[in-house]
């Protein structure tokens, strides 16, 4: 099928080159010419593992095009997806401008029948809204359809999560738009839910907020296991076994962040305000999340008693593993609060430090993971990357002036970490 999606950001760049992959013929559109520029002359804005491998593959295969031009989109495809951002505002609601002067873009550039999918994150009944500005701005008579269809993926395993979706949710308001659908996700082997558009769009809020749920209920047996003596991971394994449960999503960590999970928990709060609803429950999830983050920068200040004039180590500058998305990241978050403490900063991430040089300032950038530590008073781990686990742990002990560690993803054995001779300290254990 022909497939234009507007908007080639993480979310937009993954869905429009897996279309492709599943043999598609997909046109991106972006309004940064900038970053139009770098796609159309082979580089890649962001990293994705395996994506820059399948974006060259399905360039040179004639199925994966690149332009600034959404008239030029709307033209070329029956099927337009939506992905640009969707910020929050700063009172929690969501900015939905880009969504509405897309929309317009799209009415005015259509001549004959559209679906209009919106994949972008939005509230409930932003599908109503989209039609009503399509019908307003198109040319009288057009005919169209907007159908909902949330992304689910995880930045660091997008293509994964894309190529074997758990689901397909499709919201629709008629079956007219059905058939292209399916077809749309035949080559992937998921089941596709084919539902109304009011409850495809409250299931990406319902689906993120548990997921925050869940990290945050397990933080909160965190503190219960330091109080204790108990090990969260040991109380996350024997939860996870019960298949109504679930393994998934149980680490405890010093926070969530990302440009998904804060956003969407605040937007769903004001959703829900909106629908006169008070969701105490999502509220409490946020607090014990800033809460995770205070007692993870308690327990630094208390172990080194001044933070002030001292010398940190920090592994970890993205929100997670996998990525060098910045935005929201814990890491960040904790680095400027130790910085703001009076701490010097030496810092490595395996992706993220060119992104973080825009935010984080006056810290060293270090190349080696394994020298990020020479000369400092203790090392932090503040992202999950799995090559931490490999750190030589002999010459980063040398290297520390004391041979101290907080990890706030728990990425080693404590009492393997107390044989090599470290003070560590680790979430829940
Ligand atoms: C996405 C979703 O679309 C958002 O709703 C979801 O909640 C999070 O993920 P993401 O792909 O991560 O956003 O955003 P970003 O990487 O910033 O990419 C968005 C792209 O849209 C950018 O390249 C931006 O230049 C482009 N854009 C923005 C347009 O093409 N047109 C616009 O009007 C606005
Ligand atoms: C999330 C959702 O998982 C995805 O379905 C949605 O469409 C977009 O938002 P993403 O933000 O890319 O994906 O990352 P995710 O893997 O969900 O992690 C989010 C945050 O939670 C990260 O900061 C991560 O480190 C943290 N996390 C995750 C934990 O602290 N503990 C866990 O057990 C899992």
């Amino acid at each position: 099928m022909k497939i234009t999606i507007i908007g080639t950001g993480y979310v937009g760049l993954v869905t429009g080159t897996c279309f492709a992959e599943g043999g598609h013929e997909v046109t991106c559109v972006d309004s940064d010419v900038n970053k139009v520029k770098v796609l159309q002359e082979g580089g890649m804005p962001i990293y994705e593992p395996g994506l820059a491998g399948l974006v060259q593959k399905n360039v040179a295969a004639g199925r994966l095009a690149f332009t600034s031009s959404t008239q030029e989109g709307v033209e070329r495809s029956e099927v337009i997806f939506i992905a640009v951002p969707t910020p929050a505002l700063p009172d929690g609601s969501v900015d939905l401008s880009y969504i509405e002067s897309v929309s317009r873009d799209i009415a005015a550039g259509m001549t004959g029948y559209r679906i209009v999918v919106d994949k972008s994150t939005v509230p409930v009944k932003t599908g109503e809204k989209v039609a009503e500005t399509i019908k307003r701005y198109g040319k009288p008579q057009l005919e169209f359809d907007v159908v909902s269809n949330p992304e689910f993926l995880r930045e660091g395993f997008a293509v994964e999560d894309f190529m074997k979706p758990d689901r397909v949710v499709v919201g629709v308001s008629s079956q007219r738009p059905v058939a292209a659908m399916q077809e749309i996700y035949a080559p992937y082997q998921a089941p596709v839910i084919i539902t109304d558009i009011n409850s495809a769009e409250l299931i990406k809020h319902a689906a993120n907020s548990f997921l925050a749920l869940k990290i945050s209920y397990i933080n909160a047996i965190s503190v219960l296991c330091e109080a204790s003596g108990g090990n969260v991971q040991e109380v996350a394994r024997g939860m996870g076994m019960d298949s109504r449960i679930g393994g998934k999503f149980l680490e405890a960590s010093l926070g969530f962040g990302g440009s998904c999970f804060p956003k969407d928990l605040s937007a769903f709060i004001h959703i829900a305000e909106t629908l006169g609803y008070n969701f105490g429950l999502l509220k409490e999830v946020q607090r014990i999340n800033s809460a995770q983050m205070d007692r993870f920068v308690k327990k630094i200040s208390d172990t080194l008693w001044i933070v002030k004039g001292k010398s940190l180590g920090v592994l970890g500058l993205a929100f997670k593993q996998n990525t060098d998305d910045v935005r929201n990241s814990p890491a960040i978050e904790l680095c400027q609060r130790l910085q703001a403490a009076g701490a010097r900063l030496r810092v490595h991430d395996p992706q993220a430090m060119e992104k973080a040089g825009a935010i984080l300032k006056e810290v060293t950038y270090v190349a080696d993971m394994n020298e990020v530590a020479e000369g400092c008073d203790a090392l932090i781990i503040a992202t999950e990357w799995p090559e931490f686990k490999r750190l030589d742990l002999e010459r980063v002990r040398r290297g520390l002036s004391h041979p101290i560690i907080f990890d706030g993803r728990n990425l080693f054995d404590p009492a393997e970490m107390e044989r090599l001779g470290f003070l560590y300290k680790s979430i829940g254990r």
